[in-house]
């Protein structure tokens, strides 16, 4: 007999709504990073014919750019993957956001310090990342073209491992009776 493998999908925290989900992404100042990983899992969860049941949010922990559009270096290049950076508008946390979420990712350990660490629904977005789990999506901001592509990414790789956990977690199976 085969042993299982790895399970594909990890385990999200359960919907506080049933059958919806609430996710919040969140980096340092809402115009690289989480708005391309807010873009990329909306584009996903949409496919995946879920958008009325999941909601994708993004925010960054600082306040500097809040209402303007994606860094233009994010944007060209979701534009080159056929996706609309266009309709984002930089938001900065708000407490709000944490009882109204499932989960709130961030993106970065500074990113995590400032939600006020680890706990069920506070964890690093790449935690979920199948190939190298538990790092950073590194803030490109201040690099090169090279660093918004590495993002892209972690962030493609990562927003499938989310999306192949999330029908479970809408409607979970019972377990078996185990007599
Ligand atoms: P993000 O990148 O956190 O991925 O949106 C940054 C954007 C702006 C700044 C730093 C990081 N900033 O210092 O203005």
């Amino acid at each position: 007999m085969t042993e299982p493998g790895p399970d594909p999908s990890p385990a999200l925290p359960a919907p506080r709504v049933p059958g919806r989900y609430t996710l919040a992404l969140v980096c340092l100042g809402n115009i690289c990073r989480s708005p391309m990983a807010d873009v990329v899992l909306s584009a996903r969860v949409a496919e995946a014919g879920l958008a009325d049941r999941v909601e994708v949010r993004s925010c960054g922990t600082g306040g500097w750019h809040v209402g303007e559009p994606m860094d233009r270096r994010a944007a060209a290049t979701l534009r080159a993957v056929g996706l609309d950076p266009s309709r984002h508008r930089a938001r900065q946390w708000d407490e709000d956001w944490r009882g109204r979420s499932d989960l709130v990712l961030a993106m970065d350990h500074d990113n995590l310090a400032a939600l006020g660490g680890r706990s069920e629904r506070v964890r690093l977005f790449r935690d979920l990342d199948p190939v190298e789990p538990g790092g950073e999506v590194p803030d490109p901001y201040y690099g090169g073209d090279d660093g918004f592509e590495e993002v892209l990414a972690m962030v493609e790789r990562t927003s499938a491992a989310i999306l192949a956990a999330l029908p479970q977690t809408l409607d979970p199976t019972p377990d078996p009776p185990t007599s």
